[in-house]
C-alpha cells in the first residue's frame, strides 16, 4: 500500500459507497439493500447490488464485487493508488506524499517529459491546421467528410511541408533535443541535422485511455508512401497495449465494441454516433489489445476491411478474441471496402443493421475455410468436414461444442451424428479439446480455488452477517485454518479486528488488496449464500456445524501433508484432530 492504511481507511469512510456508486449507477433500495443494472455487463434485469451496511458491492449476475475503491477503480480503469486519490479529492481528505524509489520517480518524471513534448506538438499540428499553412490540411479532411467537431474531438492535426518547424517550435518551448528524438518526433542525420519525422501529412494523435497523447499517425494527402507514418514503439508509445478510440469508447457503455482496422474508420464511425469503435495502432490486433477489451466487455464486433487482406486480419482477430474470453461477430462491409467506405455510402442506420446481423465468428470462419473446397468434389467435400471437425475441437466445453456440432450440421447439411463422429474421431487423434494458450492477465490468472474454499468463505460470509457468532468460532477456527491464501489474508484481520473492537468492516478488509481480481474475490467471500437456505434453527445448526467441520478437515488433511516440511505442523494436526472430535461429540449450538 502506498498510503498509510489509517488514510486509506478514512478516505474510505467519508465516501459512502451508495453516495459514490449512485453517480455512476441509477439505484433503488430493496430491504437494506440497493439494487441496480451493472455497469460491468450488458443486463436488463437488476442483478448489481450495492450494501450500505457492509459498504461493499457485489453483481449476482457477473461476480464483480468489492469496497467503494474496487468500484472506481473498476469503472474508471484507475489502479488503487488513483482510485484512493480520486476519492480523497471527492470527499477532501489530503493525502501525504507518497514515498517512491528514487529510481521510479525518475523514470515517471521522464515519462511525464515525454509526455508533455507529445501535448506540445499535439497543440502545435493542431494549430497549423488551422492555419493558412494547413489549408491543405483542411481541405483534404473535409473532403473526407470529417467536421469541425470531429476534427476537433480526435484533436486532428496538420504537420508542414518545412523539415524542421516542429523541432524550431518545441525547441522554443525548452525541450531539449534528446527528448524530442527519444519520442519519435525528429531524426538526426549529419546533412539535415535534428529534423522533424512528420511532413506535409494530415496528423492523428493517438491517445491512452486518461486521453493523454502518446503517439501520432500521420497520412499523406492523396497517395503517396508510406500512407501511414506512425510514431516509433517509445517508453510512453505501447502499440500492443493501446486502441485508438479507447479514450472515447471505454465510457460509450452500449455492451459492445467494434474493431475496425483503420484510424480513418473509428474516426467515421464515431461521427456516425457509434462511439464503441477502436482500432489497433498500424498494426496488427495482438493478445494484449484482445485481454484490454476484455475489460470493458463481453462482446466484439469486427468491422474490417471487406478485401482479402481484410478477411486474413479479421480471422487472427477472432483468434484472439476467443484466446481472451470475448465473443466476437463479422460485421458484413460488402459492397464497400471499409466501414468509412460503408457509412458515407449507406448511412448509420444501415449500418446498425449490419451490426444487428453480424455474423457469429465461427460461421465466419467456416464460410471462408468452405471458399477453399470444392463441395462438387466428393473428396473435397469430406476434406471441407474433416477440417470443420478439426475447428469444433478448438471449443473445450461440452456444451457450447455439441451446440455447434449441431448448429454447423444444421446450416451444411451434415448428419449430426456423422459429424459428431468426425469429431470423436478427430478429437481422438489429437487429445480433444487441447486447451488453447491464452495470454496471463489479470482477468485470465484467476487461479482455483483451493479445496474446501467455498466453506472457507461461507464461514467469512456467515461472520460478515453475524458477528456474535465470533467467540464460538474462534474456539476452533483459527486463521491457520483458511487454506486459500486469500482467505487466511481476510480471516487474519477479520480475527484482529474482532479482538480489538468486537467487530469487522468487510469493505475496510478489501481494501488490503491492490489486484482488482483479488479484490473481486473477496468480494465473493463476503457474499457467499448457501445452496439452499435453512429454514428452521435446526438446519441453521446443521449447515453451520458442516462449515466448520469441513473447515477443520480440510485444515487438517494440509498439515498431515505439512509434515514433512513445517515443524508446526504436527501440532496443528494434533489440535485439529481434537478440534474435530470434540464437535463430533459437542456440535455447536445456535441461538434462535
Ligand atoms: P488502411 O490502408 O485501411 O487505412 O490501413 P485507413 O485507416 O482505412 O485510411 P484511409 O481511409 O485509407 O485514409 C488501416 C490502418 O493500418 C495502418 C494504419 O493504422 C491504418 O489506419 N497503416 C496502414 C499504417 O500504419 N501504415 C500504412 O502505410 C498503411
Ligand atoms: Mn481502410
Amino acid at each position: 500500500m502506498y498510503y498509510p492504511e489509517e488514510i486509506v481507511e478514512e478516505v474510505r469512510q467519508k465516501s459512502d459507497i451508495v453516495d459514490v456508486i449512485s453517480g455512476y449507477v441509477r439505484l433503488q433500495k430493496k430491504g437494506s439493500t440497493y439494487f441496480g443494472l451493472c455497469p460491468f455487463h450488458n443486463e436488463k434485469t437488476p442483478s448489481f447490488s450495492v450494501s450500505p451496511n457492509k459498504q461493499m458491492y457485489y453483481c449476482f449476475g457477473c461476480g464483480a464485487g468489492g469496497n467503494v475503491f474496487s468500484f472506481v477503480m473498476n469503472y474508471e480503469n484507475f489502479t488503487f493508488r488513483e482510485a484512493v486519490k480520486h476519492l480523497a479529492d471527492r470527499a477532501g481528505v489530503a493525502l501525504p506524499e507518497i514515498n517512491d524509489s528514487k529510481e521510479y520517480k525518475e523514470k515517471e518524471t521522464h515519462r511525464q517529459k515525454l509526455l508533455a513534448v507529445n501535448k506540445e506538438a499535439a497543440k502545435f499540428f493542431y494549430y497549423q491546421l488551422r492555419s493558412p499553412q494547413g489549408q491543405v490540411g483542411l481541405n483534404y479532411l473535409k473532403k473526407r467528410e470529417l467536421t469541425d467537431e470531429t476534427m476537433q474531438k480526435f484533436g486532428l492535426g496538420y504537420s508542414l511541408k518545412t523539415s524542421d518547424s516542429l523541432v524550431k517550435y518545441l525547441r522554443s518551448k525548452g525541450y531539449d533535443d534528446s527528448l524530442i528524438k527519444e519520442v519519435g518526433l525528429a531524426n538526426f542525420n549529419e546533412k539535415m541535422g535534428l529534423h522533424d519525422i512528420f511532413w506535409n501529412r494530415v496528423m492523428f494523435p493517438i491517445q491512452d485511455i486518461n486521453h493523454r497523447v502518446i503517439g501520432f499517425g500521420g497520412r499523406v494527402m492523396g497517395d503517396g508512401n508510406p500512407k501511414y507514418l506512425n510514431s516509433p514503439e517509445t517508453p510512453i508509445f505501447d502499440k500492443r497495449r493501446n486502441l485508438f478510440g479507447l479514450n472515447f469508447a471505454r465510457t460509450a457503455r452500449t455492451g459492445n465494441f467494434i474493431l475496425c482496422e483503420g484510424y480513418m474508420d473509428v474516426i467515421s464511425m464515431h461521427q456516425a454516433g457509434f462511439t464503441q469503435a477502436v482500432a489497433s495502432l498500424g498494426t496488427a490486433f495482438t493478445a494484449e489489445q484482445a485481454v484490454l477489451l476484455k475489460r470493458y466487455t463481453d462482446s466484439v464486433l469486427l468491422a474490417y476491411d471487406s478485401d482479402g487482406a481484410g478477411t486474413k486480419a479479421a480471422l487472427r482477430a477472432i483468434g484472439m478474441l476467443r484466446e481472451a474470453g470475448l465473443s466476437g461477430k463479422v460485421i458484413n462491409m460488402k459492397p464497400c471496402k471499409d466501414p468509412d467506405e460503408f457509412i458515407k455510402t449507406y448511412g448509420a442506420d444501415a449500418f446498425k443493421e449490419r451490426m444487428d446481423n453480424a455474423e457469429n465468428s465461427f460461421f465466419f470462419e467456416i464460410r471462408i475455410l468452405e471458399g477453399q473446397y470444392n463441395l462438387n468434389d466428393p473428396e473435397d467435400k469430406t476434406r471441407f468436414h474433416r477440417s470443420i471437425a478439426e475447428k469444433l475441437c478448438e471449443f473445450e466445453e461440452e456444451v457450447e461444442r455439441e451446440n455447434y456440432i449441431q448448429a454447423v450440421a444444421d446450416k451444411y447439411h451434415i448428419g449430426f451424428d456423422n459429424l459428431r463422429k468426425l469429431v470423436v474421431s478427430y478429437a481422438s487423434k489429437t487429445g480433444l479439446a487441447k486447451p488453447v494458450e491464452r495470454p496471463k492477465s489479470s482477468v485470465q490468472a484467476k487461479e482455483k480455488e483451493a479445496a474446501g474454499a467455498r466453506q472457507q468463505r461461507l464461514l467469512i460470509t456467515w461472520l460478515s452477517e453475524e458477528p456474535e457468532l465470533f467467540p464460538t468460532v474462534k474456539k476452533y477456527v483459527t486463521p491457520e485454518d483458511f487454506t486459500d491464501p486469500i482467505y487466511k489474508v481476510i480471516a487474519e484481520k477479520a480475527y484482529e479486528s474482532f479482538e480489538k473492537t468486537g467487530g469487522f468492516n468487510p469493505a475496510s478488509i478489501v481494501s488490503f488488496f491492490e489486484d482488482e481480481e483479488e479484490q473481486r474475490r473477496v468480494a465473493a467471500a463476503f457474499n457467499t449464500g448457501l445452496a439452499q437456505n435453512p429454514e428452521t434453527l435446526q438446519d441453521r445448526q446443521k449447515a453451520f456445524n458442516e462449515i466448520i467441520v469441513g473447515i477443520k478437515e480440510e485444515s487438517n488433511l494440509k498439515a498431515s501433508a505439512d509434515m514433512g516440511s513445517d515443524m508446526t505442523a504436527l501440532q496443528r494436526f494434533m489440535d485439529g484432530k481434537k478440534a474435530l472430535e470434540e464437535l463430533k461429540r459437542h456440535p455447536i449450538v445456535l441461538q434462535q
